[in-house]
């Protein structure tokens, strides 16, 4: 069994620098963790202090059941995968993913085996013989991968292992990755800045600022109910639209009110949002939940917003609207056949039953 967890976990660099604090997070057998967030969250240096390349200020880690804050790296049973996957460049592949095996001093046929069943399971047996500089990068990451595999550890690190790839390769990799880990069954950490390599191959996400885990959930949990303001707008592609204005009561009915933009609070969300009557709060919503009034047919009136539309950006199966309101401006995302002309005013429909709302102050999400 390799769960891993930290408890209380806090890293304080010389000279004060407070990387990680206070980190409480189990990461379950065989589960794959994704750490995500900005740079300089404080990710990497997570994970060097459960792979033992940093040590621990503050707090315990466990492996399994052991707590290894005092056991060196190379006796943790774990293989760590980096952005700069530096292979040795006059080896050969498989002399590359051989090595780490070599030095445990594992038998010959043994280190045979192992290295062709990961070359196998990498699509790599053909350059087993080829030398570093004869590999595209695509190759040389999934070099990098196969050393780690040999060694069978119980615990898999990656530190943003495709960030130097292009996006085409990034694409293919994070594949393999996914299915390397269904087929290898073991507890992976999986560290990245990009929110789209979390969404998709974690089982969870911690999402990390300032060296603090903001939420820790499914993706789907994550997207649909984020925590906080930070969490709504790093997850998600393009990002959450926010404007702030304030709550306010009408006629007994309940509106957030932008001074241009005025649209009506579901009845679901009442309860949470009645303590900001008359106050301020920051309300979002994601591209998605925002329609082109031509093509829905019962708008309610009172959800429907008019805005210039200054920017329309085909992607090919949607299409991204830039718009202003005024005040803010927001992205709308709609269907590929939608081109409305720029420069020109349009209505949207904003679906309140999709909205977010933030408090001002602390920029928790209300509901
Ligand atoms: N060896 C170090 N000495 C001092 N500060 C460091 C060291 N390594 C990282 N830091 C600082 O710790 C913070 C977190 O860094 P890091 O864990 O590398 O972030 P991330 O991987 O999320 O980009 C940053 O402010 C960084 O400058
Ligand atoms: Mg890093």
């Amino acid at each position: 069994m390799a769960q891993v967890s930290l408890k209380d976990v806090s890293k304080v660099f010389p000279g004060g620098n407070k990387a990680v604090d206070r980190v409480t997070l189990g990461i379950e057998n065989k589960e794959f963790m994704v750490l995500v967030g900005p740079s300089g969250c404080g990710k990497s240096t997570t994970l060097r202090m459960v792979a033992g390349l940093e040590e621990v200020t503050r707090g315990e880690i466990y492996i399994g059941d052991k707590m290894v804050n005092e056991v060196p790296a190379k006796d943790r049973d774990i293989a760590m995968v980096f952005q700069n996957y530096a292979l040795y460049p006059h080896m050969t592949v498989f002399e590359n993913m051989a090595f780490g095996l070599g030095l445990r001093k594992y038998p010959k046929n043994e280190i045979i085996q192992r290295v062709n069943e990961a070359a196998d399971i990498l699509n790599i047996k053909h350059i087993l013989n080829r030398k570093p500089r004869e590999l595209s990068g695509g190759e040389r990451q999934r070099v990098a991968v196969g050393r780690a595999i040999v060694r069978k550890p119980l615990v898999f690190l990656f530190d943003e292992p495709l960030s130097n790839l292009d996006a085409k390769l990034r694409g293919e990799i994070r594949t393999e990755i996914h299915k390397l880990h269904i087929r290898l069954q073991t507890t992976i950490i999986y560290v990245t800045h990009d929110q789209t390599e979390a969404m998709t191959m974690g089982d969870r996400i911690a999402v990390m600022k300032g060296g603090v885990i903001q939420q820790v959930a499914d993706p789907i949990t994550i997207y649909d109910y984020p925590k906080n303001k930070f969490v709504a707008g790093f997850i998600g592609s393009p990002p959450m639209n926010f404007m702030s204005g304030s709550i306010i009561k009408k006629d007994g009915r309940v509106y957030f009110d932008e001074g241009k933009i005025q649209v009506k609070v579901v009845e679901d969300m009442h309860k949470k949002i009645a303590p900001y009557i008359g106050k301020e709060v920051i309300f979002g919503i994601r591209s998605e939940d925002i329609y082109d009034k031509m093509f829905v047919s019962e708008a309610p009136p009172e959800n429907i917003v008019r805005a210039n539309c200054e920017v329309v950006e085909p992607m090919g199966a949607e299409v991204y609207l830039y718009l202003n309101s005024g005040k803010h401006t927001f992205i709308a995302r709609v269907g590929a056949h939608d081109r409305p002309r720029v420069n020109q005013d349009m209505d949207l429909v904003f679906d309140m039953s999709k909205a977010h709302f933030f408090d001002k102050k602390t920029e928790e999400t209300i509901c």
